[in-house]
């Protein structure tokens, strides 16, 4: 793509985590240009940080509204058409609905908002400006995810009967907070993390993940939610059972859904099990370029990225031949170019759609989900329709 997406960014500041990551996911593939940013939550360090992303001085704002209203007033040729939003999650809100009400492309790290009512807001906004919108639900990137996908979608599992998803982290085992470390500091605090702690930041990845692959919808779950650790504000831990609605005319499939960040030892181990009628699939995302095939009564399988044997999309999403391995950085890029492929095609409230990446009705059913569970998990009832 000779024209670049001209790009804006909120957060992603000097000591940050993941807006380095979207940097590097957008410049991958080279579809987009980075112009513009409001990098950080106060105005002499978001100066800084652009000063240190070689961003130019009067694209280099205090603050994201300052951002808007002089990149609004700039000529339509030179404003940026997209923003990333990369703050922690009491900041996605405002901004992602101010850009998206202005008409430029919005790619959001999830989950999207705090509220049901705002996701909705959200919802609305996307489809009355028919903007392009993407909420970074990376691992709908790796290629054999994508595989998976196919394979279920094509029929190749027969009617899917379970459904197993876990994330399991070490890194909040202790009260890490209390050293004042950046990343574990918002995400302990629910007037900046939500109403989930682990259910919300990695719980929710395990919500996309599922959906993605098997498309199947939550029809009513029942969550145990737990703080381990004395003194935490949030859970640290999560366990959920989920019923989904019956395919057509089919089988209503159950779900085993555990995320924690009190499992020692644990890095980023995301893992999906899915059994169906005929055979089933397991990923894992530490081990992202294999993936695991069971048919009854046959070998097992390995399908690895980068062959001609899998399906499109899981070979489109690929860029180096197999046994180089590729992971996170490729993944979250794929994300990001099928995102400018949609703001290319003009293709607005319809790019996930049609471009295959995880969009504002995906955000709103993250939060929907993590509301869900705490209530289910407070209440005495236990199971909650969905
Ligand atoms: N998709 C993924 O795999 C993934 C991984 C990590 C984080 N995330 C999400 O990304 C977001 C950021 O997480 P993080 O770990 O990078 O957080 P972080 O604390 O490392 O970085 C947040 C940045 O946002 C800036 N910021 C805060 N308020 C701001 C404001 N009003 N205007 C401009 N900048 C502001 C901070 O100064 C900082 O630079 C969260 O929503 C998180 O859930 C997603």
């Amino acid at each position: 793509m000779s024209d670049r997406v001209r790009l804006g960014m909120i957060g992603g500041g000097q000591g940050a985590f993941i807006g380095a990551v979207h940097r590097a996911a957008a410049r991958l593939d080279d579809n987009y240009h980075l112009i513009a940013g409001a990098l950080s939550s106060t105005p002499e360090k978001s100066i800084a940080s652009a000063k240190e992303l070689g961003l130019a001085a009067d694209r280099s704002y205090p603050t994201w509204q300052a951002m808007l209203k002089a990149e609004l007033a700039r000529p339509a040729a030179e404003r940026i058409e997209a923003v990333s939003i990369v703050t922690p999650n009491h900041a996605h809100f405002e901004p992602a609905k101010a850009f998206a009400e202005a008409g430029i492309a919005v790619i959001l790290d999830k989950p999207m908002v705090h509220s049901v009512e705002q996701a909705t807001q959200l919802q609305q906004v996307v489809r009355e400006r028919d903007v392009v919108f993407a909420v970074t639900y990376n691992y709908s990137g790796y290629p054999l995810v994508k595989q998976a996908r196919e394979m279920v979608r094509a029929g190749e599992l027969g009617e899917i009967r379970k459904v197993v998803v876990e994330y399991n982290q070490g890194w909040l085992a202790t009260k890490l907070e209390e050293s004042g470390q950046k990343q574990a500091d918002w995400r302990t605090d629910p007037a900046r993390s939500g109403v989930g702690g682990c259910i919300g930041d990695i719980g929710s990845h395990c919500e996309n993940l599922a959906s993605y692959i098997t498309g199947l919808e939550i029809d009513s779950l029942c969550a145990d939610l737990t703080t381990f650790v004395p003194g935490r504000k949030l859970d640290d831990d999560a366990n959920v059972l989920l019923r989904f609605k019956p395919a057509k005319g089919g089988v209503a499939a159950k779900g085993i859904l555990f995320a924690s960040q009190i499992c020692v030892g644990g890095e980023n181990d995301l893992r999906i099990r899915v059994w169906g009628t005929k055979g089933a699939i397991a990923w894992r995302q530490e081990d992202p370029n294999a993936l695991l095939v069971h048919r009854p009564g046959a070998p097992d399988q390995v399908y690895r990225r980068g062959n001609d044997y899998l399906a499109s999309t899981a070979k489109g999403a690929a860029r180096l031949p197999s046994g180089h391995p590729e992971a996170f950085f490729e993944a979250f890029a794929t994300v990001y170019t099928n995102a400018a492929k949609a703001i290319r095609a003009g293709a607005g409230a319809k790019g996930p759609d049609q471009f295959d990446f995880p969009g504002v009705d995906d955000g709103a059913r993250g939060v929907r989900f993590i509301h869900r569970t705490v209530e289910s998990s407070t209440s005495s009832q236990k199971w909650l329709a969905f």
